[in-house]
């Protein structure tokens, strides 16, 4: 049986970091500016911990100055909104990224809101998503980012084809859709209330999948030839990582495919690398 080709965000990833370490060093030696990107977790969860530990790497086998920057628990939101402030103005730190979620006393709206939208390297301030939706130049969402670039450098055209996203989260289905709308796919959004999703997943000929739980996706939810991109992160009973798709059996269907883990995980990681040097050349003009 033929099998789909695997979209290989782990080297991708790679090729962009790369790209960045030049640009790092073009930046500093030109302009005399190093990037720096200040990531602030407040609490202990494990897996926001080992996902900050991993932004800091990213930063650091690039060159961008980045700090960790840890709140226990029981920070008042008052705290944190300083913190930002302070952040916001030091010159030293071109990106803030204050980790999701947040305890659940503290509004995650007024902490996005009080980022200053030229360091909003997330994507996540409405200034950046309204001028992300009427096409304007704004700091892209790192996943969606990553899905359309990982598309680009894969040869996948994207005008004219139906593209479904299932998923309309904030931060993934709904942004996604509206770049891919903006790359000239067709789009459909597909979400928990949507009525046979199989009917519209088999019109895809590009299918985004960002729900949050395993195997969402089977072997008939997919038309032939269809590129699959899985963006979910899910844990088995057996504790290994899958996505939303169920890699096994669509990938004999598909044309294109991502793993999990593998996929669109490092091209998120690679792209919040894009935006804080992105944010670090504006400041250099
Ligand atoms: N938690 C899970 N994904 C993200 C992300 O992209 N940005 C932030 N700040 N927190 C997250």
């Amino acid at each position: 049986m033929s099998s789909a080709q695997l979209i290989d965000g782990k080297s991708m990833a790679q090729d962009v970091k790369r790209e960045l370490a030049s640009r790092i060093k073009r930046l500093e030696s030109e302009a005399g500016v190093r990037p720096g990107l200040a990531v602030i977790l407040v609490g202990d969860d494990p897996a926001s911990e080992v996902y900050v530990r991993g932004k800091i790497r990213d930063c650091r086998d690039v060159g961008i100055r980045s700090e960790w920057i840890r709140l226990p628990d029981s920070n008042p939101e008052e705290d944190l909104l300083r913190q930002i402030d302070r952040l916001n103005e030091d010159p030293r730190f071109h990106g803030i990224l204050v980790q999701l979620p947040l305890p659940r006393h503290i509004s995650a709206e007024r902490v996005i809101h009080r980022i200053r939208p030229e360091k909003d390297v997330d994507g996540f301030h409405p200034i950046n998503v309204g001028k992300m939706v009427i096409g304007q130049e704004a700091f892209l969402p790192c996943t969606p980012y990553g899905i359309m670039e990982m598309l680009r450098r894969s040869g996948i055209s994207v005008a004219g084809k139906h593209a479904v996203v299932v998923g309309r989260s904030n931060i993934v289905g709904k942004p996604v859709s509206i770049l891919l709308q903006q790359a000239d796919a067709t789009v459909t959004l597909c979400h928990s209330k949507t009525r046979d999703l199989a009917a519209h997943t088999r019109r895809a000929d590009i299918l985004v999948v960002a729900v949050g739980k395993a195997r969402v996706i089977g072997p008939e939810h997919v038309k032939p030839g269809a590129v699959v991109i899985d963006v979910g992160i899910n844990r088995t009973e057996e504790g290994r990582l899958t996505g939303d798709v169920d890699f096994e059996a669509v990938r004999s269907i598909a044309s294109h495919i991502t793993p999990v883990p593998g996929g669109v995980g490092p091209m998120t990681r690679a792209m919040l690398l894009v935006n804080t040097v992105r944010a670090a050349e504006r400041t250099a003009g």
